[in-house]
Order: structure tokens, then C-alpha cells, then sequence
């Protein structure tokens, strides 16, 4: 008989997620290099060239420190606190893991703010947690009451609770004060506030600066700097926590390239032209927005890039499209089969986009309204 894996590992799907696989392209019949793809919410200008640079030029013969702690310390100093409380990962991906393995038990109950990236809930359950999902509504515009969030808090306890702040799918910030008080209400719970899209949405202050003890704040790479291949993102938490998750990652889980990567991130070359491209970036967004407005569409108001159009039928909308060679995020499976995710790119790409989607929207049979 062979031997099989834990029960729980079996029954849990893999998470869907935007930008589809070269492969999947292929198998839909499409050339990768044709495709213009607004489904991942990647910085469209690319990363940095001081970036490209250091990550091209690594020793890649040697090990890596196995612990980042280069990176750590580098960038405990950019935020004010100790390396122990800094942890980095293969992506911030990896680091949802290795809460999930430090902190769940069979039978814990984890609290979701849905809609919401699918890892969350993927992980725990891999842990064999229990999800309840706190869901928030088109009709409050996608922004969670932080009442009901304190009531559902309270009458299931959780070990662990996910965010993210700024949301995706929804581009809605989460309520600090509201979040402050769940975490002095819930010294025991670990909050997972997940601020991947932080420094792509203007105004919007990190849960970081609540300074509780129990909130733990995770931070990408891959979208303001579009390091999506790299896999580089980090964790910054009590040092108790940071250590937990450290005890779990494998060594030398960050490769050579990507803490090199990672130094040139926090110069300042590289941060001026992180900070140029993302304002361009929001424009490009208003300016996208302003298009679909004019047509008498109804785009989902957002902090972040990338923001959520209500079309109907999701799915036929995004396989009408695809057909023309562009892909938007389908949001069916963060269970809003009535909205596509569109992320904007540079102003050429985004007037193909709006070509393509009025072509499509007069062709559309059977409509996908
Ligand atoms: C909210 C959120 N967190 C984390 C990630 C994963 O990012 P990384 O590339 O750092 O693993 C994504 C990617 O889509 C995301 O949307």
C-alpha cells in the first residue's frame, strides 16, 4: 500500500489565483507574448534597474545567509526595530505558510475578512484550522464594520485572524481603530495583517504603527516593485512571534539573488523609482476609471491600482476577452461571480484594453449581462 499524506492535506484545493501560467496560455490557444494580462497587480513599469542589477550580478555557487540576515538587519533599520523582530521569506506566500504551521493546531478556529487572497484560508486548512469567513458586502461597498467583526471575534475566539489592509480584491482599507480594539480585546489571538498592497495605495497607514504585541504586519515585493519572480517579501512582528516563524522556515529559504535583490530595494535610486512609477501608475488607473465611468460602467471606488468592475457574469466576460488576447481577473473565485479585477498597465495597454472590451461588449453572445 502506498503511504498517504495527512487527511487534511488531501482535502484541501489549491488556492486560484490571478496571472495565469505560461502553460495555461498555451492551452487556451494563446502565445504568452501576446497576451496583455491586467489580472496580476503587478507595478507595470517593472522593478527597478539597480534592482535587476544586483539580483543579475549574485554569486549564485555560494549558500545564502540562512536567515536573510543581511536583509534583516538592513531593513530593521529602515523600520526602527530589532532584526529579531523581522523575518523574510520566499514571498510573502511563504510566510502565510509559516504562520499558519508556528501558530495552528487541529481544531483551531481562524477568523477570514473575506472577499480575500486565498491563501489564508488555505493554509489553515492545510493546518487543519476551521475557517469562518467575516464577509463584507457590495451594499457597504466592500468595507468591513468593525462591530460585526468585534462580535463574530467574540463569540468564536479565534487563534488567528487574516487581513489585508489595503484589501484585494476590494482595494478597501480596514479600520485601525476598529483593529486596534479587536487586538486589546484579543491579547491571545495573532492578528495577520497583510499590507502587500500598502505601499501601492497612497494614504493608507500601516497597522504597524498600532505598536500591539499580537499584530503581526506582512509586506511583498512583488507588487511595488514587481519582483513577482524574485519571491522576496517580510515579516515584521514582536520578536517572540518573528522567532516562532523563523523556527519553521527552511534555511536559506531567501536565494542569493534575491537578498541582493533585496539590499538594492532600500536604496534610495531604487525607492525614487518605486515611488515615481506608482504615482504614474494611479493615473494610469483614474484614467481607466474615467473611461469605463463615461461608457456608464460602474467601477468599484478603491485606494489601491487596481480596482473591481461589476459585469454581469464574470466568467463570460473574462473568456469573451481572453479570445482577444487579454486577461482581467475572473473574481468568481473570491466568490464575486459578478465582478472582474482589472489592474492597470501603461496607457498603450490600457487603450487596447478598452478597444478590445468595447469589441467585446458589442460581440457579446450570448451577453454577459
Ligand atoms: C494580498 C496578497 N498577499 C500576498 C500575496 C503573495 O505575494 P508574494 O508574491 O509576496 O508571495 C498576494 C499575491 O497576489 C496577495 O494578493
Amino acid at each position: 500500500m502506498m503511504p498517504t499524506p495527512r487527511r487534511a492535506v488531501l482535502r484541501t484545493p489549491y488556492a486560484t489565483h490571478g496571472a495565469p501560467a505560461e502553460d495555461a496560455l498555451r492551452a487556451w490557444g494563446l502565445h504568452p507574448a501576446q497576451v496583455l494580462d491586467f489580472s496580476a497587480n503587478l507595478n507595470p513599469y517593472g522593478p527597478p534597474p539597480v534592482v535587476q542589477r544586483a539580483a543579475r550580478g549574485a554569486r549564485l555557487h555560494r549558500y545564502p545567509a540562512p536567515q536573510a540576515e543581511p536583509l534583516r538587519r538592513a531593513l530593521a533599520r529602515v523600520h526602527g526595530v530589532h532584526p529579531a523582530q523581522v523575518v523574510v521569506g520566499n514571498g510573502s506566500a511563504e510566510l502565510i505558510a509559516a504562520v499558519a504551521w508556528a501558530y495552528l493546531r487541529a481544531d483551531d478556529t481562524v477568523v477570514v475578512l473575506t472577499p480575500a487572497f486565498g491563501e489564508y484560508a488555505r493554509v489553515s486548512r492545510l493546518a487543519g484550522a476551521r475557517v469562518v469567513a467575516v464577509r463584507a458586502s457590495v451594499a457597504e461597498g466592500f468595507r468591513h464594520d468593525p462591530h460585526r467583526v468585534a462580535a463574530v471575534l467574540q463569540r468564536t475566539r479565534p487563534r488567528l485572524v487574516w487581513l489585508t489592509h489595503p484589501n484585494n480584491p476590494t482595494g478597501q482599507p480596514v479600520d485601525l481603530p476598529g483593529l486596534a480594539a479587536w487586538a486589546e480585546a484579543h491579547p491571545a489571538t495573532l492578528f495577520v495583517v497583510d499590507e502587500a498592497y500598502g505601499p501601492v495605495s497612497p494614504g493608507v497607514p500601516s497597522a504597524w504603527h498600532l505598536g500591539r504585541p499580537n499584530v503581526l504586519v506582512l509586506h511583498s515585493w512583488t507588487k511595488d516593485y514587481a519582483l513577482a519572480g524574485l519571491r522576496l517579501g517580510y515579516a515584521l512582528a514582536a520578536s517572540d512571534v518573528a522567532e516562532a516563524l523563523r523556527r519553521v522556515l527552511p534555511p536559506w529559504n531567501v536565494s542569493r539573488p534575491a537578498l541582493a535583490a533585496g539590499l538594492a530595494v532600500l536604496t534610495p535610486a531604487a525607492r525614487r523609482y518605486r515611488d515615481a512609477t506608482v504615482r504614474a501608475w494611479l493615473r494610469h488607473k483614474a484614467a481607466l476609471v474615467a473611461a469605463w465611468r463615461v461608457w456608464g460602467e460602474h467601477p468599484v471606488p478603491g485606494v489601491t491600482p487596481f480596482f473591481l468592475l461589476p459585469v454581469g457574469q464574470a466568467t463570460a466576460c473574462w473568456q469573451r476577452l481572453l479570445r482577444y488576447g487579454v486577461v482581467v481577473r475572473d473574481a468568481t473565485s473570491f466568490g464575486l461571480p459578478g465582478f472582474v479585477r482589472i489592474s492597470p498597465r501603461r496607457p498603450r495597454a490600457n487603450a487596447r484594453l478598452l478597444a478590445v472590451w468595447a469589441r467585446a461588449c458589442a460581440a457579446a453572445s450570448p451577453p454577459w449581462r
